[in-house]
């Protein structure tokens, strides 16, 4: 058989078969699940030198090797490393490129775990924190600072779904000297290559579309040429590793993930456009939608949408928000998302300086999962009624 290579396939092609070959373990097309802590050295020299390619668990194994290769061909980075969640996948690299004295830039719509660790742990280091408002584009330029080290972008935004221009805020960045960090979870590297905009460091909580299920906790975090060897170095001195068997669920939910974005993906368009036109509905925040402000930055940067937004109630406050979720019967109240099953989260916005409205009433995130539409539009059109009657 003729040597693989999937660079210019199709997507789904490379989804179903990056990673490892079969033909390196006796053609078992899946990876072996490595549970290790100790290596064996055949020699003392060989143990002095650490001159073979696995030497502790921490460090890699067969398992996580096969994912990062997957990742690393889906994003087009130089290396990827593995965390056991999608927050130490944010908290990580700001650890492994800030220290004391230096300034960090961080869009104000940022995913609020992202936010609090910043607030507190980095504040605590001594690294000076500025919240930007996410519309800034090139504006960011009047925001460097000469120790701005690191401008951490995340498009679109948590929970309002603000679309950030990242290749002009790429290129201010990089002028002052700063290094380019996105949280590119809500697109996958499917619908949006951060490093192909000028980003150095992709984030992704790998607990969403690409495991899947709801049921494991994974970050990756991809680099460039440039910034790999730090993100590497700093990753190898925390010793924060996942889980094998993670690492292995992961990879096989990646497998599937094309399918699955691609009917997240056509569900959530159908349920956003026809909430726009129902009663007791102000706005629906989703960046595929025409009417959403950052709609012409996403067609032109993105190939595609998943399957989070928001909607806007027209009026209300908590009542009608708490009167919205209690009436649902398909969707559970629960955060994460990119699982199979539709989720809803009143949102809050009260620690946010800049990113935060005026909006009409209160807002509502839908994590639109697998099953049929029709359903899930009865279950929303319940909570609707039930929040228009209080
Ligand atoms: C945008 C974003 N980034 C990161 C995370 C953190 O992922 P995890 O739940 O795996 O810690 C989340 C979780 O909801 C998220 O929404």
């Amino acid at each position: 058989m003729a040597k693989r290579d999937f660079t210019n396939t199709g997507i789904n092609t490379r989804l179903a078969h990056v990673g490892n070959d079969p033909r390196d373990f006796h053609g078992f097309v899946n990876p072996p699940v490595v549970h290790a802590s100790t290596v064996l050295f055949p020699d003392a020299a060989t143990m002095a030198g650490r001159a073979q390619k696995y030497t502790y668990g921490t460090r890699g194994t067969p398992t996580t090797d096969a994912l990062a290769a997957a990742i690393d061909s889906l994003e087009g980075s130089a290396g990827t490393i593995m965390v056991p969640s999608g927050l130490a996948a944010v908290t990580v690299p700001l650890l492994a490129f800030l220290s004391a004295g230096d300034h960090a830039l961080i869009v104000d719509s940022v995913y609020g775990p992202t936010r609090h660790f910043a607030d507190t742990m980095l504040k605590r280091l001594g690294i000076e924190i500025q919240y930007y408002d996410p519309h800034v584009g090139g504006g960011i330029a009047a925001l460097m600072k000469p120790n701005t080290k690191v401008v951490f972008t995340e498009s679109p935004g948590s929970n309002t779904f603000e679309m950030q221009d990242i290749p002009a805020i790429a290129k201010a960045a990089h002028a002052g000297g700063a290094v380019v960090m996105m949280d590119n979870t809500w697109a996958t590297p499917l619908y949006f290559k951060p490093l192909d905009h000028g980003v150095d460091i992709s984030i992704h909580a790998a607990t969403k579309y690409p495991a899947g299920h709801s049921d494991v906790l994974l970050g990756t975090v991809s680099a460039n040429a440039a910034c790999w060897e730090r993100l590497h170095e700093g990753f190898l001195t925390l010793g924060a590793c996942p889980a094998p068997d993670d690492v292995y669920q992961v990879l096989r939910g990646l497998r599937t993930m094309g399918v699955r974005l691609e009917r997240h993906e056509q569900s959530t368009l159908e349920i956003a456009r026809w909430l726009e036109k129902q009663p007791g509905v102000a706005r629906v925040l989703h960046p595929g939608l025409e009417s959403h402000p950052g709609h012409m930055l996403w067609k032109r940067d993105f190939c595609g949408s998943s399957g989070i937004f928001s909607v806007v109630l027209d009026g209300g406050g908590q009542s009608q928000a708490h009167a919205f979720l209690d009436a649902l019967e398909i969707f559970g109240l629960g955060y994460s998302w990119g699982g199979y099953e539709s989720l809803a989260v009143h949102v809050y916005l009260g620690d946010r300086t800049i990113a935060k409205g005026p909006y009409e009433g209160p807002l509502i995130r839908l994590q639109i999962g697998l099953e049929d539409v029709e359903d899930i539009k009865n279950d929303i059109a319940r909570g609707l009624k039930a929040a228009s009657a209080v």
